[in-house]
């Protein structure tokens, strides 16, 4: 049976775009929604451009909103690809064990409130770590503390900006959120991955 995804995303969407290259006809994955909660967001043109449902949350802190149409979508999983707000815990709760999110650092380093986007690669990069990568964990009620199911590792280069610190991190997330997705379609559920993804040179 095919496994029914919802993406979750606040943002330009290069992760979605990622996933429904992999997601092709025949995947035992299909998104089937894709939720934001700006009208804006990139990610909604992605979907609509491929025939993909879109909706805006009205209110993306209602529980209610959410499961209404998750529910109405019938959908087995929910990815967070660069999702910003946290999800209400009625929705965790009603989807426990099925909702995964793409993190772009090595968890629980350089994770919890606050730690998205730009500034996430500016922690690492002022903490003067050797290097980094990419997480898809489980999700709960707290940020970026569900327990891990696969990262991939980069190094961190002399002469690295935030900007090109975050270009090789993402090059992993389009990589690591696929796998993820494929292999929780092939068990039913999301499940941590055998081996760690390595970035290319
Ligand atoms: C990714 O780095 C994701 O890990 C982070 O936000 C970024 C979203 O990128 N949370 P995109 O919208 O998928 O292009």
């Amino acid at each position: 049976m095919t496994m029914r995804v919802a993406v979750a995303a606040s943002g330009r969407g290069s992760n979605l775009e990622a996933l429904l290259r992999v997601l092709e006809a025949d995947a035992p994955a299909r998104v089937v929604l894709v939720l934001s909660n700006r009208s804006d967001a990139g990610a909604l043109s992605s979907a609509r451009a491929l025939g993909v449902a879109t909706e805006v949350l009205d209110d993306p802190s209602s529980a209610d909103e959410w499961l209404e149409r998750l529910t109405r979508h019938r959908v087995d999983l929910l990815v967070l690809a660069g999702y910003l707000k946290l999800v209400p815990p009625g929705v965790v709760s009603r989807y426990r064990d099925r909702i995964v999110n793409v993190h772009p650092a090595l968890l629980p380093a350089f994770g919890g409130p606050g730690m998205y986007g730009r500034r996430v690669h500016e922690a690492v990069l002022a903490s003067g770590a050797r290097e980094s990568g990419a997480t898809v964990h489980l999700v709960d009620e707290v940020y970026d503390r569900g327990a891990v199911l696969a990262q991939g590792r980069v190094p961190v280069l002399p002469g690295d900006t935030p900007e090109t610190l975050a270009a090789r991190v993402l090059a992993v997330e389009h990589r690591l959120l696929p796998a993820v997705v494929l292999a929780a379609a092939a068990a039913g559920h999301p499940v941590p991955l055998p081996e760690t993804v390595e970035s290319t040179p």
